[in-house]
């Protein structure tokens, strides 16, 4: 009796163990489907994807000198009324977007100050260059919604003193007619000060050139340089015109700015004089890019793949050749990455769509956030959608049922076409 009760016992262990390791198996061959299974997704009328722009906005700490850059982030949205097929919701919705923690800027930045003499426009406290505020609503463009150039600084209203890159937005859509909220998402707004000009700038450093600012210590700098070539009507030197926007005199796309003919570009000028000053290493991109500290690349191709900015921008001389800076990137579907099964159909990553009018970064995220990335905050949105941080891509979070012809990209989920070209690990 008792040995027949341990025999039945150990039969029933081993029945155990060979379902378990059945089912471990599953899950090793099938690990999306297997967690889209388990982690049942829960079925919404209606989603909301959110997303940054660009993968980091940069703006300048101190403004009662010089301008690169104004406090500038635009969020981008896309809701989805989830079915069979999926639809691309535009009308009868109002799309809004806040900073639970970052609800004013004036006070953490003096761009307020400043804003008539750089750009011409006296701006209502905390309202942006695009007319945006840090809380409001997201403005229709076709198939997405959009809030241009929110003026976000890196401050918390919690913390005034650590900067903290990785701002956390919070979009909401409710329905026109009844008031009701219909979805909600929490996206990442990136933003850094880390220009490290200081570095090389500091007093003393540059031709040891000291002033007391490291933004007089470069206006200083270049008015020694350049100003016998400044032009007809802006000939005076820069440290007497202060602030100074560089846009004035070099285009930059970035802010829409033809600057003056026979200037170089504001990117041009910059990569072309430093080249020989810093190394051609992401090291010597976080000299002025965000940072040592913010580390702005936090994609899925640097942390598993090792992948930094040379890999995709080349060299500093490269990037000083830019025929059209800010619009003239690298690409996805480039032949030497992922190649055409991955098209872009616009020359921008950001502007493109694909499977149906979904943006790339609707799934993917924003560029050097690809999914799944470093930063906690930007895996927020997929966890919330599909239960785990990473692309999205458990299909039924949007359609009703599991479609049956083929995956997004029109091959199986299965295949993985990360070329080992470019797999530097
Ligand atoms: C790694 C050190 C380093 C860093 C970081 C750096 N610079 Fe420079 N910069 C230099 C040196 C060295 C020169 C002078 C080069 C020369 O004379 O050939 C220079 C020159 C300049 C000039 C003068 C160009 C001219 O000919 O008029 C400007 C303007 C300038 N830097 C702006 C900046 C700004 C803005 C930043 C931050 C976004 C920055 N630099 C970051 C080292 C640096
Ligand atoms: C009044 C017009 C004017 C403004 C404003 C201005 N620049 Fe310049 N800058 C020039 C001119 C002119 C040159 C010389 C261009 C040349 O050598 O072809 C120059 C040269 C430079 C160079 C060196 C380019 C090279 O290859 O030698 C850098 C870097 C530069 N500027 C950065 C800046 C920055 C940063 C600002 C803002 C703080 C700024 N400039 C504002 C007119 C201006
Ligand atoms: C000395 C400072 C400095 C260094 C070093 C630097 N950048 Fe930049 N970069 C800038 C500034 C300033 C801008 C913004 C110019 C504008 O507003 O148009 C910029 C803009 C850019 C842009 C957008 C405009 C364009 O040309 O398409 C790219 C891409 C870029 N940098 C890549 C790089 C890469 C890659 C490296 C390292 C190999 C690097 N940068 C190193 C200062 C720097
Ligand atoms: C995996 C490829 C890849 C890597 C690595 C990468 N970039 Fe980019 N970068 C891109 C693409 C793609 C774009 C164009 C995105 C778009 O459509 O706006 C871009 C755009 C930019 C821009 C212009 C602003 C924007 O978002 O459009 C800057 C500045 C820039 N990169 C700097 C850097 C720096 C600095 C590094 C390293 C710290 C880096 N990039 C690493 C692919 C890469
Ligand atoms: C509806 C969500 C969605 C959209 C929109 C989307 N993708 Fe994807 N993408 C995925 C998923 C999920 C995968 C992984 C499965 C696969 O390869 O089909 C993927 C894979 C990729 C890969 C291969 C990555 C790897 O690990 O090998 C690239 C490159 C890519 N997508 C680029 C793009 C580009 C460029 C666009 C816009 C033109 C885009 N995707 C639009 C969901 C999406
Ligand atoms: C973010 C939302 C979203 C996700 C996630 C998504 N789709 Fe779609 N899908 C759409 C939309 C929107 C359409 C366009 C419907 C239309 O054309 O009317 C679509 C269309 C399709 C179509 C053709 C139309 C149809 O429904 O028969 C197929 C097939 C499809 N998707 C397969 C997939 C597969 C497979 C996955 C998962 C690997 C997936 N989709 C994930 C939103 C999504």
């Amino acid at each position: 009796m008792f040995w027949q009760r341990i025999r039945w016992l150990g039969f029933a262990l081993f029945i155990g163990m060979v379902v378990l390791g059945a089912s471990l198996w599953q899950k090793l061959l099938h690990p999306q489907e297997e967690i889209a299974q388990a982690d049942a997704v829960p079925t919404r009328d209606y989603i909301v994807l959110a997303w940054n722009d660009l993968g980091m906005h940069c703006y300048n700490r101190d403004f009662q000198d010089l301008a690169v850059l104004p406090p500038y982030n635009t969020l981008w949205a896309q809701v989805i009324k989830t079915g069979d097929p999926p639809q691309i919701v535009t009308s009868g919705i109002t799309v809004t977007y806040t900073f639970p923690d970052n609800s004013y800027s004036v006070g953490k930045s003096n761009f307020w100050d400043y804003d008539l003499a750089l750009f011409g426009v006296d701006l209502p406290p905390n309202v942006g260059l695009a007319g945006k505020g840090l809380a409001g609503s997201m403005d229709l463009h076709d198939d997405h919604f959009a809030a241009e150039g929110i003026p976000l600084t890196e401050f918390l209203d919690s913390d005034l003193t650590n900067p903290y890159p990785y701002q956390l937005a919070e979009i909401t859509v409710t329905d026109q007619s009844s008031g009701m909220v219909l979805a909600q998402t929490t996206a990442v707004a990136p933003v850094s000060t880390e220009m490290n000009c200081d570095d090389c700038h500091h007093d003393g450093g540059v031709e040891g050139i000291a002033t007391g600012r490291v933004e007089t210590n470069i206006l200083t700098l270049h008015d020694k340089e350049n100003q016998d070539e400044y032009p007809p009507g802006l000939t005076e030197p820069l440290m007497s015109r202060r602030p100074v926007l560089c846009a004035e005199c070099h285009s930059s796309n970035a802010l829409g700015k033809p600057g003056i003919p026979g200037i170089p570009s504001l990117s041009n000028a910059m990569h072309e004089k430093h080249a020989e000053e810093v190394s051609n290493t992401q090291e010597g991109c976080y000299k002025c890019h965000p940072g040592p500290s913010t580390l702005c690349l936090r994609d899925v191709m640097s942390t598993e793949h090792n992948m930094d900015c040379l890999d995709c921008h080349q060299s500093m001389e490269t990037v000083a050749q830019n025929p059209n800076p800010w619009l003239n990137e690298p690409r996805c579907d480039n032949a030497a990455c992922h190649g055409s099964a991955y098209q872009q159909d616009q020359a921008l990553y950001r502007l493109s769509k694909g499977h149906g009018d979904l943006y790339c970064a609707a799934c993917h995220d924003s560029p050097h956030a690809i999914a799944p990335s470093r930063e906690a905050n930007d895996g927020i949105k997929f966890i919330d959608l599909q239960g785990y941080n990473d692309t999205l891509e458990v299909c039924t979070v949007c359609h009703l049922t599991e479609p049956t012809g083929g995956g997004i990209h029109g091959g199986s989920l299965d295949d993985h076409l990360f070329l080992p070209l470019i797999d530097k690990d």
